[in-house]
């Protein structure tokens, strides 16, 4: 059995170095093996110019991956976590994934950009990745990426047990549309989004909290309210997740007809 989860934080714009050390400080509430924290958990989400955005980047080897290493390690907690990535002049919202010695895993850019995202951050390169840490198959998607149901279908059919999926979510659909991403792909799903709002002037976007730990029959094991900063745990088997079959004749990855999927691709 293992123990996964999510820090649903709330951070102040710009507040990088206050952003990472309050949500560190919720995620030692909770004994984890995995947690997942959410999109851009350590800037805030409301960037107003590309300029801005890349100067709240960070580079894989910048002090925010460094402190969430440090946690990881000291805990024994793997970490997937959103936060704008600096490469070279470009700047991506990437979520890095980090094992239980503090190893950063890899990094996963998200591949479809929401609304202004697309001013200020370069379309994901990656492609959809699976990462084996704390005993787990972990694939990540970040917020918007739910909307396509290829970017969840793509990580079971990498072999995915759990889907983590750091969010800020500024529309209501998510909580519930996650629901189908686990059933129809038979994983753990974790969805870990931000609460609060973020206010820049006369802008301002609210987000919808709800973060919570699916399991592949869509039972939802923990939820955070709307409002507030939660870090919450469940008791998963990830084996269960690799059980296809929903009864001797049918497997839901088997049982799909790619050539009858016509436009599909
Ligand atoms: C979103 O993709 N952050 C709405």
């Amino acid at each position: 059995m293992k123990r996964v989860g999510f820090v649903q934080n709330n951070p102040v714009f710009g507040e990088v170095e206050r952003n990472v050390n309050r949500a560190l400080e919720l995620a030692s509430t909770v004994e984890a093996d995995l947690l997942v924290f959410p999109e851009l958990f350590n800037t805030g989400y409301l960037f107003l110019s590309k300029e801005e955005a890349y100067k709240l980047s960070e580079t894989l080897e910048g002090p925010t991956v460094r402190k969430l290493q440090r946690f990881s390690e000291e805990t024994s907690t793997a970490v997937v976590a959103g936060f704008a990535e600096r490469v070279g002049e470009k700047v991506y919202n990437s979520a890095v994934v980090i094992d239980v010695d503090g190893s950063v895993k890899g990094v996963y850019r998200k591949t479809h950009l929401f609304y202004e995202e697309k001013l200020f951050f370069e379309p994901g390169d990656t492609g959809f990745k699976v990462f084996e840490v704390a005993g787990m198959r972990v694939g990540v998607m970040i917020c918007y990426d739910w909307r396509f149901p290829e970017s969840a279908r793509t990580l079971a059919l990498k072999g995915a047990q759990v889907i983590a999926h750091p969010s800020n979510l500024v529309l209501p659909h998510a909580p519930t549309a996650d629901l189908a991403r686990a059933v129809e792909n038979r994983v753990f799903l974790i969805l870990a989004d931000r609460s609060g709002a973020d206010v820049r002037g006369e802008r301002r976007l609210d987000f919808e909290g709800k973060s919570m730990v699916v399991d592949p029959d869509m039972n939802v094991l923990v939820k955070a309210p709307r409002e507030g900063e939660h870090a919450m745990v469940a008791e998963i088997d990830p084996k269960v997740a690799d059980v296809k079959n929903i009864n001797p004749l049918n497997h839901i990855l088997k049982d799909r007809r790619p050539h009858l999927y016509e436009g599909l691709c």
